[in-house]
């Protein structure tokens, strides 16, 4: 065989191998919360986090209370839209709940989160969220579901 095709052929496999690892990669990168993030599960488990936690300040309907907002409806979405899953976990983690922010566990934090999706009617999937903000930073939080894609 002739040197020059040996070459191109050995070659080959390194030049194919990350296009398809980009192509493996585009559809996780454009995943919203309209893909059935979360699991039916998990929201119940939030639930009950979020009724220790969380609805003295922010309601048992999580409409709001006297100081804190809402975390479903028109006002609390248009402040999420256009961000991440990974924001809004960061900003519960950072700050949440305010008495004593921190405290909960990432489990929780995660299980809550699902269970403010399912409130605000999200879909629900078959895998549960992460727990880890870089992860749920490639989740974006739309108000609008996207046009289907097939
Ligand atoms: C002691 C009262 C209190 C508790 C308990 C509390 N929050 Fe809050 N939360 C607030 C207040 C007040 C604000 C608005 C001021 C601020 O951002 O700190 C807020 C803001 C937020 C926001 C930002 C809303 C937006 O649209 O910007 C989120 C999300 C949130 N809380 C989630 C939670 C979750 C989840 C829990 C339970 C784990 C929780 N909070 C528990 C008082 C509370």
């Amino acid at each position: 065989m002739n040197m020059r095709y040996s070459v191109a052929i050995l070659l080959l496999p390194v030049i194919a191998t990350p296009l398809r690892l980009l192509q493996a990669q585009a559809p996780a990168d454009s995943r919203s919360v309209w893909d059935g993030v979360y699991t039916e599960e998990q929201a119940k488990r939030g639930e009950s986090v979020y009724h220790k936690e969380c609805a003295s300040c922010h309601g048992d309907m999580l409409t709001g209370g006297e100081s804190a907002p809402a975390l479903t409806g028109g006002a609390f979405q248009a402040n999420w839209n256009g961000l991440t899953l990974g924001d809004l976990f960061d900003r519960i983690r950072k700050t949440m709940p305010q008495s004593a922010p921190g405290r909960l566990t990432r489990q929780q934090d995660a299980d809550v989160l699902a269970f403010m999706l399912s409130v605000n009617k999200f879909p629900v999937g078959k895998t549960e969220l992460y727990r880890q903000s870089e992860m749920l930073k490639e989740i974006r939080f739309e108000t609008k579901r996207p046009p289907s894609k097939n």
